[in-house]
């Protein structure tokens, strides 16, 4: 048994250390469902979330919250911002609205809504509302009670031990910007304040475009960092010590 987990895991040489010989992998924040029912699915994925999101070193989990967006560029028509150093915080105290899974069909749906808030530093060069624009400064965008509905394509697989897992084949999501997005960004006009100002007091005001214009790669960029993790630890933990319901055949 410990030479099995010792192959296994030969990658996450901490791995070993950390479950010894005794087999168990899944962290103890993780309460298995004796059944597949939205109700005990979305406690379990509730129960796990704030631990999770912590991350999980001993199984090669990163972090979700906090997560760094090292440099993330996007063209907008007109300006290029580039998002450097940004740190998005919130995720450990998303509120699970619904999960569904259907094994036999590899389906997995997921809803949750959540505070979002990114921090960090950017650049923007172009032109914004006439004015050519050459800012770079702090950064903060707020999002409130955005709902993101994630509808994952599911496969299973053996790992080299016979052990089966849940993979992701695909995803597909849906965001809902909810509330309220608050924008908080200095010096985008170096060396003139109140036309900064001005402009982001535009910004805010016009919060619904704005964010339409260039949440998407934000989103896409958190939804794959999210997805790459679940794989991660999908991979660490086999399937029965995460759901007590035989595996569909596959
Ligand atoms: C699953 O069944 C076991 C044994 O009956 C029980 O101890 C456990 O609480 C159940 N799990 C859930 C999440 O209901
Ligand atoms: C998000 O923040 C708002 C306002 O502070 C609060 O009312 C709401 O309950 C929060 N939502 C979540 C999912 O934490
Ligand atoms: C998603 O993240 C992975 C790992 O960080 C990366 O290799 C891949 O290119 C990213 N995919 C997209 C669509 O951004």
């Amino acid at each position: 048994m410990c030479e099995r987990h010792v192959l296994v895991f030969t990658v996450a040489a901490l791995a070993v250390a950390f479950v010894g010989c005794t087999g168990k992998l899944a962290p103890d924040f993780i309460h298995p469902c004796n059944n597949t029912e939205s109700s005990c699915l979305i406690q379990a994925t509730q129960d796990a979330i704030p631990e999770f999101s912590k991350g999980l070193p001993q199984l090669g989990v990163p972090a979700l919250d906090p997560f760094v967006i090292e440099e993330l560029p996007i063209q907008l028509p007109g300006v290029k911002v580039t998002f450097i150093d940004g740190k998005v915080t919130g995720l450990r105290k998303c509120q699970v609205l619904n999960v569904e899974a259907y094994l036999e069909k590899n389906i997995f749906i997921l809803e949750i809504r959540c505070n979002i808030t990114i921090k960090g530093k950017y650049t923007a060069v172009g032109r914004l509302l006439l004015f050519p624009i050459n800012g770079e400064g702090d950064s903060k965008i707020k999002i409130v009670n955005s709902v993101i509905k994630l509808n994952i394509k599911t496969k299973y697989f053996k790992d080299e031990n016979g052990r089966d897992h849940f993979g992701i084949k695909n995803y597909r999501y849906a965001f809902d910007y909810g509330d309220r997005v608050h924008y908080t960004i200095n010096n985008l006009f170096k060396g003139n304040p109140e036309l900064s100002n001005t402009v982001l007091q535009f910004l805010n005001e016009n919060w619904k475009i704005v964010t339409e214009e260039f949440g998407q790669p934000v989103v896409d960029y958190a939804m794959n960092v999210t997805i790459e993790t679940a794989k991660k630890f999908f991979s660490a933990v086999p399937y029965d010590e995460l759901l007590y319901v035989p595996i569909p055949k596959y």
